[in-house]
């Protein structure tokens, strides 16, 4: 085993607390600390991997902006973990840069004729860059002659080198089966993706670009504080594992946080969990909820906040049991909750960073707690080389 465990019970744990390191890594290239202004760095469209390195920044971000101009809409494809990330990407490239964008899962993506007009920026995420599915959907993209770009971790990665622009995740090595800290880190490239697209655009004044990138530069240190919630969990699985299900649910930038977590609770605990927009409750999952079911809220203080709180209070008068996150000391929601887990204030293009962290303890030390292998869950593989 070349990368260790360093002392972690698990590598996930490990890559857990990593986290706010990885992130910071993965700006670091693109943001300037001390304009507080973003430059995407060395994408190299039409470059090889190997060139990369080489590339003089300053020109190279000349070409990005001349290629990321001529760009009217974006498709982001990917599979798993990779595939919320690029539904977050959605609501910041969306609102910030107001182009229109399509996420898709790439084995869908990839068998049903997708409509792809000009001027289109394909864009794939994937942890490995060795995903089948997401793989064919970006040699069927170049194919039909949109422009591709790629967020990989494993540099040289087959769709890597595939793509015509390169984004990193920087995360290292990930070994957990289940994706954590690709996951934040991919979100926080995005932020400075969008961020400079939108710049580029002029969809973005030069005050926000600065008010954004202070966010983003904050948030590996308020990271870390979440990460406290560790011992949280370590405590409380024994009593979370008694719940029948779980019923995770946000609005805007929550949602896929929602659908993330449920999926981090099935990889993991092996127990019945949905992702669901919030707004969607009374189409269904509302019949679902009684004292067995849990339901955790992802609600943090941003504009929809009030919205969420609402559809909270409608779970709860079913029955349901409440773990819910929102930002700081929140009374209104620690009243409401069995279990209540706060976030520092941010902005909400970096919430989501911030909101996935006590989901994925949550998990992990409910898969402690039954005695599941963390690392290596059950008919899962880190990596879905084959169809
Ligand atoms: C597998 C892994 C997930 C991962 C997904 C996509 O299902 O277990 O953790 O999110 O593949 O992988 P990729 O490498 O393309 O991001």
């Amino acid at each position: 085993e070349m990368v260790e465990k360093q002392g972690y019970t698990h590598y996930m744990l490990k890559e857990i607390y990593e986290q706010p390191r990885a992130v910071a890594a993965a700006i670091e290239p693109h943001v300037n600390p001390e304009f507080f202004s973003v430059a995407l760095k060395n994408i190299g469209f039409g470059q090889s991997v190997q060139k990369l390195e080489e590339l003089d920044s300053k020109a190279d971000w000349e070409k990005t902006k001349e290629v990321l101009k001529n760009i009217d809409r974006v498709f982001i494809i990917a599979c798993g973990t990779s595939n919320y990330a690029g539904m977050v990407g959605k609501y910041l490239i969306e609102q910030l840069a107001k182009v229109p964008v399509e996420v898709d899962i790439a084995s869908e993506f990839r068998y049903r004729n997708p409509v792809i007009p000009p001027k289109s920026l394909v864009m794939t995420i994937s942890q490995s860059g060795e995903t089948a599915d997401t793989l064919a959907a970006i040699r069927m993209a170049k194919e039909m002659g949109a422009t591709t770009l790629s967020i990989c971790n494993v540099r040289n990665s087959t769709i890597d080198r595939e793509a015509d622009g390169h984004l990193y995740m920087n995360s290292g090595p990930e070994i957990g089966v289940a994706s954590t800290k690709a996951f934040t880190s991919t979100m926080a490239v995005l932020n400075c993706f969008a961020i400079g697209f939108a710049r580029l655009r002029g969809t973005m004044d030069e005050a926000t670009e600065k008010e954004l990138v202070k966010s983003l530069l904050a948030v590996p240190s308020q990271m870390e504080g979440v990460l406290a919630y560790d011992k949280y969990f370590e405590e409380a699985a024994s009593k979370l594992k008694l719940f029948r299900g779980f019923l995770y649910m946000g609005r805007g930038s929550s949602f896929p946080i929602a659908m993330e977590g449920a999926l981090k609770l099935k990889e993991l605990a092996y127990m019945h969990a949905e992702g669901y927009a919030a707004g969607e409750m009374k189409h269904g999952p509302l019949a679902l909820i009684d004292e067995r079911m849990a339901i955790v809220m992802v609600a943090p203080t941003d504009h929809l906040y009030e919205k969420t709180i609402s559809n909270l209070e409608e779970a709860r008068a079913r029955g349901g049991k409440v773990i819910s996150i929102g930002t700081g000391d929140n009374e209104k929601l620690r009243a409401i909750s069995e279990h209540y887990l706060a976030i520092p204030k941010a902005h909400w293009t970096t919430n989501s960073i911030l909101t996935v962290i006590p989901l994925q303890l949550m998990s992990y030390h409910l898969a402690c707690n039954l005695g599941y292998d963390v690392d290596q869950p059950r008919n899962l593989a880190k990596s879905v080389t084959v169809e």
